[in-house]
């Protein structure tokens, strides 16, 4: 088998996702890379084309025990034609309960064929300074371990001649799915005496929550909480201020302190 092109699907609020895809990637050693973002509002991924000469890197955060529905829902427009895949989820050292499994539904239904599978550890979107999960996670060591996994995928391809020998994997979780959470109708706001009014927030959101009139206003109804506002804020004027997140944060940062390893499927 011959990759020629390997080309990363991901949707990453806060980067983490992004750089463990672009780990495995590096790890594979395929020159041509390509970016298929699906974090902000995306067109026409229905006319991105793929086949048996890619190798796609499926990587998303999870968010209460599955994919993000936003996430999942821009995904299913995508068309694999036979094509390898890896599937990766990356979670903020809670746990990852139905994700994988999920990820890896999709990728199979929209024509892709994993045959490697990863769940790997990201800063959690709600760390703060002084309640951290996670903090700095995917650190060095987490970008080696991409980078190995990424070997030992292209590894696996290339030991065999055609597609249909190529063993496809199995993943943990449970179908039917967790159920999902009624949306909180809870979202990030915005310290009037520390907002600039730069707009950048807006620039990230991936469901164009944020608009601007004398202040900056919040559609509590389409935030999803991903905190891609938060880090970006020059001047640290986005927050999450409501107090049953408050109260996750905290149970999250004190139960949580125990450092997971990433779990491999190949
Ligand atoms: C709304 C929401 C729900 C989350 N749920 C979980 C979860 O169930 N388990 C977990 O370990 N981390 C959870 N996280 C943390 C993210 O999975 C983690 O921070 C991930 O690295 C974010 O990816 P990104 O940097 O690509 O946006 C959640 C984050 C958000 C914003």
């Amino acid at each position: 088998m011959n990759i020629k092109t390997v080309k990363l699907i991901y949707f990453s609020p806060t980067r983490t996702s992004k750089k463990i895809v672009e780990g495995i990637a590096h790890g594979m050693n395929i020159k041509n890379i390509e970016h298929i973002d699906l974090t902000l509002p995306c067109k026409d991924t229905e006319k991105i084309k793929f086949s048996n000469d890619d190798f796609v890197i499926f990587g998303m955060p999870v968010y209460r025990g599955r994919i993000p529905a936003l996430a999942a829902a821009r995904l299913e427009k995508f068309k694999g034609g036979e094509t390898l895949a890896a599937i990766v989820v990356v979670y903020g050292n809670r746990a990852y309960e139905d994700a994988l499994l999920e990820l890896k539904n999709i990728a199979v239904e929209s024509g892709f064929k994993p045959v490697a599978a990863g769940a790997f550890i990201g800063e959690h979107s709600f760390s703060k300074k002084e309640l951290p999960i996670a903090g700095g996670r995917p650190d060095k060591k987490d970008i080696a371990e991409t980078e190995a996994f990424g070997k030992s995928i292209l590894d696996k391809i290339q030991k065999n001649k055609n597609i249909d020998a190529i063993k496809q994997i199995d993943v943990p979780g449970n179908f039917p799915y967790k159920q999902g959470v009624a949306p909180s109708k809870a979202a990030a706001s915005t310290d009037n005496e520390v907002c600039t009014m730069c707009e950048t927030c807006a620039t990230v959101c991936p469901t164009e929550a944020i608009t601007y009139e004398d202040e900056v206003i919040t559609d509590n109804d389409k935030c999803i909480l991903c905190c891609a506002c938060l880090r970006i804020c020059p001047t640290e004027a986005r927050e999450l201020i409501v107090p049953p997140i408050l109260e996750k944060i905290k149970w999250l940062s004190e139960n949580c302190k125990e450092p997971k390893k990433a779990e491999l499927f190949i």
